[in-house]
């Protein structure tokens, strides 16, 4: 038994443009996830990435299709017995000041998940639990009094990466966790990401449109491409031989900076009603 298994998900949804038509976000999705193991999703955007990644911590409903957590069938329990599931469940956003309250401090909103999980923790405890995951991620203790619109990106993304490691999930949903960040302070939010992930032995479903960005963090990566999942393989094999004519530009786009890229996906794109998708 996988630690997260999702298998047949749908997801239409009501298109934001009036009169036009429900868009098929996610048309079918299966996938599995293992203890300690990083799954990369990667596709362009409107692929379905992010939806597929709130479906799986059901923070958005299926209308098919079902996600089993540890066994356990996300879809059949109550609200607070998800609440409760949601300690081992967490995720991380792409824009990390959007996703923190700008009037908590960030001792507050660290402090969040500890007050709804473990309601009888005394104040002390929470404060030292606080101070030590901030330590945890890189920031220093005074940061506990800030406001987040006093810190920088890259420091708002370790209280985002704090808040959800405070209650020590199994698995943790990143959807484009470094993509809002200046380059330099990508590579030091992978490596935090990957040392969290070595020493609380946590599972990850890494969303990204970027190949590079995953290459060396995944050990699968499943290729999304209008709401399915055209290809999965090992990070490895994926690189030396991509199944999926979806997944060869991808890597192709990856290998130049050239704006002809857009060209190259386009001439895909007119092939795809020939293509078998693999499974997942
Ligand atoms: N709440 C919603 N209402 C209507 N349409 C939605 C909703 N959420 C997502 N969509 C649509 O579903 C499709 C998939 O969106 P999703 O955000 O999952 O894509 P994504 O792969 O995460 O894209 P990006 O790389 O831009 O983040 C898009 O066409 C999007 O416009
Ligand atoms: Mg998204």
């Amino acid at each position: 038994m996988s630690l997260v298994e999702v298998d047949s998900a749908v997801k239409t949804f009501a298109s934001r443009v009036r009169g036009r038509d429900p868009v098929r976000a996610l048309r079918g999705i299966s996938l599995h996830i293992e203890e300690g193991e990083t799954l990369a999703v990667i596709g362009e955007s409107g692929s379905g990435k992010s939806t597929l990644g709130r479906a799986v911590l059901r923070l958005l409903d299926l209308d098919e299709g079902s996600v089993r957590f540890d066994g356990t069938d996300l879809g059949g329990l109550s609200p607070h017995a998800m609440r409760a599931m949601r300690a081992d469940m967490q995720i991380v956003f792409q824009e990390p000041y959007e996703s923190l309250n700008p009037r908590l401090t960030v001792g507050g909103i660290v402090s969040e998940p500890l007050e709804i999980h473990q309601p009888r923790l005394k104040t002390k405890e929470i404060r030292r639990q606080v101070l030590a995951t901030l330590d945890r991620v890189g920031l220093p203790g005074d940061a506990a009094r800030r406001l987040p619109g006093e810190l920088s990106g890259g420091q708002q993304q370790r209280v985002g990466i704090a808040r959800a490691i405070i209650s020590r999930p199994r698995f943790m949903v990143l959807d484009e966790p470094t993509s809002s960040l200046d380059l330099s302070i990508r590579a030091q939010i992978l490596a935090l990401l990957a040392e969290l992930q070595e020493d609380y032995k946590m599972a990850y479903l890494f969303v990204s449109h970027d190949m590079h960005t995953v290459e060396s963090v995944s050990d699968r990566i499943a290729v999304m491409y209008l709401g399915e999942i055209v290809e999965t393989a090992p990070t490895s094999q994926l690189f030396a031989s991509p199944d999926h004519p979806y997944t060869q530009t991808l890597l192709s786009a990856r290998l130049s900076a050239d704006p002809r890229e857009r060209h190259a996906y386009q001439s895909y794109a007119g092939d795809l009603s020939v293509t078998s998708p693999a499974s997942a």
